[in-house]
């Protein structure tokens, strides 16, 4: 049976106070740390850079899975590999050399990711699927948290898994993700489920149902006993 990891995406935790809220929403049941990097040029949103991912890093030992919305993004990946993350993934729109960006993070020992817009089409990755360890479907145009799924996304997302066929590589969904889509999302063959403001509202106290309530969603959607 397939294991639904859900992914909170700290863009939407409290900054004031980012370390201490890693570690909350990781106890709270959050899988791996969903790390979103935005630098105002390939989005129009900056978030931190690699001294952030590095200070945040002491804070839990559960995965850091990177998304990189960054151009270009072969200038940093070192860095951000330095930094502690164990995913990383880029955008096949950010450059015209994926294949390079691919070999250079698993050169670098870390996983290697890559993420489609909503407007790409899978095509855009035929030629690098044996170089990755995880597809990444946006379902809203990157760039800030709190907006809504984009329904094309679960089309997008049967497609992927089709190509995936079989492979060891996780299939990953973000942007508007909530515990009332989780169950669709799932059901088309994600298994990597980020949640930025799904995960987060309410404040600490609720990090733990906020979770709670997308995974089993997620869970019954495809059959795992919960
Ligand atoms: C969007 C980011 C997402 C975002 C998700 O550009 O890549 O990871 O934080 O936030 P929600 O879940 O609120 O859409
Ligand atoms: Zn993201």
């Amino acid at each position: 049976m397939r294991k639904i990891r859900i992914l909170p995406s700290i863009l939407a935790a409290d900054f004031s106070d980012l370390g201490a809220d890693v570690r909350a929403v990781v106890e709270a049941g959050g899988d791996l740390v969903h790390v979103d990097i935005m630098d105002g040029h390939f989005v129009p949103n900056i978030s931190f850079g690699p001294d952030v991912v590095k200070a945040i890093r002491k804070s839990t030992d559960a995965p850091f899975d990177t998304h990189l919305m960054i151009a270009p993004a072969d200038p940093y990946l070192e860095a951000f590999a330095r930094a502690g993350s164990d995913i990383i993934t880029v955008h096949a729109e950010a450059g015209p050399h994926l294949h390079r960006s691919l070999q250079t993070i698993r050169a670098l020992g870390k996983k290697a990711g890559v993420s489609l817009n909503p407007g790409t089409s899978e095509t855009a990755i035929e030629c690098v699927m044996d170089m990755v360890d995880l597809v990444l479907v946006m379902s809203v145009n990157p760039g800030f948290g709190g907006q809504s799924f984009i329904p094309s996304a679960l089309d997008k997302i049967r497609r992927v898994k089709a190509m995936i066929a079989g492979r060891d590589i996780a299939l990953e969904v973000d942007g508007g993700v909530t515990a009332a889509n989780a169950g669709e999302v799932a059901a088309a063959g994600a298994d990597y489920l980020v949640a930025g403001s799904a995960a987060f509202k309410g404040g600490r106290a609720q990090y733990a149902a906020n979770i709670a309530a997308i995974r089993t969603a997620a869970e019954s959607a495809i059959g795992v006993l919960v």
